[in-house]
């Protein structure tokens, strides 16, 4: 066996499958939290006490005057989206890189998410897209701070205000990303974070939508809850010894849903925030310290954050130019080989998306069910169509995810950071013999 040769070729695996950390990390605190809950028995409700203290932590951590706590990140979009008045036959301008959540909470507020291409380095919306989309029926735009990178939005906000439309952020990544020192999510009408495990503030399952609007507030808090007549001053008659009553009405005046969290997941979510800013001190150190070996690499392009902007890294992407890198083989081809080759080293790598939002099922049913044009809308058969979005695609052909969801970069230590810049250049050292390897299995 030689040990300079990637596993790949022959060698030896750099890594075992017990080399890194698992997520979420859980201590003592999240046992204290939960223990807590289970003690005093209150285990859910709108202004029940653990989810009202880890609201009022959640605001002041990204800056908003009202945070609400919802059972996942999709649903926090739903009432990010309601609150800033997206009705049935609006159209909401949509990334056509992100997670299905992102268009399906449009689709499931009666809206029509209408796509756009995204940068191909950054996956963040493209601008002069957003704008080339806008027709008289769009409601609002939905930049995704994806991977957890801030998006543009001082651009964002600008183009938006100049357009007339709201701007709803996905922040379901991106928890405590910031924007020239301000934190993401509460910047335009409204915003949501997911709290589901794989994320960077983790609870199980779970959400958070924000604002800074009183009024966009009071209607969110009433989606979550059937759409009945409630206010949010109420919860200061919460009343811990009857707390499965109250005095509302149950009318629902509004479209509204089921979409409260519980008492469990908000202490552990509020655990998790009180480590979250040295976690994601350790992600971003950790990012800089491979960034900064990867970048040195021919055709190798690590993510790389705009002056002003910073990432959380909850994933980290790598693009790999085969040109760049002397190869003559496709983006795909490379990609896969890469991916094959590092996953033999023991490193986790991943593809996570594979093609733009447009080409999953959903959306081609529902070109064929929906209007091919709709009067002053967009045209969706054309829309719906993955070809119209190459950057989307050339991105995805073109990279992979250093880390996964379950061993993530915010868990790990520097020293394995430091061995996945040595086996990566490893295997990107033998990239031509990798590539050919891969061909012929
Ligand atoms: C970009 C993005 N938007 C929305 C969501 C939805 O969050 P959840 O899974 O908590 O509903 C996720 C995460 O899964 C996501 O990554």
């Amino acid at each position: 066996m030689n040990a300079d040769l990637p596993a790949a070729l022959g060698g030896r695996p750099a890594l075992g499958r017990d080399s890194h950390r698992l997520w979420p990390i859980l201590g003592d605190e999240d046992r204290r939290g939960v223990l807590a809950v289970l003690e005093r028995g209150i285990l859910s409700g709108s202004y029940a006490p653990a989810a009202r203290a880890f609201e009022a932590r959640f605001a002041e951590f990204v800056g908003a005057r009202f945070a609400l706590l919802t059972h996942c990140g999709t649903s926090a979009l739903e009432l990010a989206l309601a609150a800033a008045g997206v009705r049935e036959g609006d159209e909401v301008i949509v990334p056509a890189y992100s997670f299905v959540a992102t268009p399906l909470s449009v689709v499931l507020q009666g809206a029509t998410p209408v796509f756009v291409d995204v940068d191909e380095a950054s996956g963040h919306l493209d601008l002069a897209a957003v704008e080339a989309a806008v027709t008289p029926r769009t409601r609002a735009v939905m930049p995704v701070h994806i991977h957890g990178a801030a998006a543009d939005m001082d651009a964002i906000l600008a183009l938006a205000g100049r357009l007339r439309i709201a701007v709803v952020e996905d922040a379901a990544q991106a928890h405590g990303a910031r924007v020239t020192g301000r934190p993401v999510g509460a910047l335009g009408a409204a915003g949501a974070f997911s709290l589901q495990s794989s994320k960077n503030l983790s609870a199980g399952e779970g959400g958070v939508f924000v604002t800074n609007d009183h009024e966009a507030a009071e209607r969110a808090n009433r989606v979550r809850n059937f759409g009945q007549d409630l206010r949010l001053d109420e919860a200061a008659g919460f009343d811990a010894s009857r707390p499965l009553d109250g005095n509302r009405s149950l009318d629902s005046g509004m479209l509204g849903s089921m979409f409260r969290g519980n008492e469990l997941m908000a202490a552990v979510a509020s655990a998790q925030l009180a480590r979250l800013p040295t976690l994601t001190e350790r992600a971003q150190a950790n990012a800089a310290r491979l960034t900064s070996r990867l970048r040195e690499l021919p055709g190798v392009e690590p993510p790389a954050a705009p002056a002003g902007r910073t990432s959380v890294h909850h994933k980290y992407r790598v693009h790999l130019h085969p040109e760049k890198a002397g190869l003559a083989c496709s983006p795909r081809q490379l990609r896969d080989a890469m991916l094959a080759a590092l996953r033999a080293e023991g490193l986790e790598a991943v593809l996570w998306q594979t093609e733009p939002l447009p080409a999953q099922a959903i959306f081609r049913e529902r070109t064929l069910r929906a209007l091919t044009s709709q009067p002053n809308g967009t045209n969706l058969a054309e829309n719906y169509q993955p070809e119209r979005y190459p950057r989307t695609t050339r991105l995805l052909d073109g990279s992979l995810l250093l880390f996964s969801q379950s061993c993530p970069l915010i868990a790990q230590d520097a020293a394995l950071v430091d061995r996945y810049a040595e086996a990566f250049a490893r295997v990107w050292h033998h990239r031509e013999a990798v590539v050919s390897a891969h061909r012929g299995s």
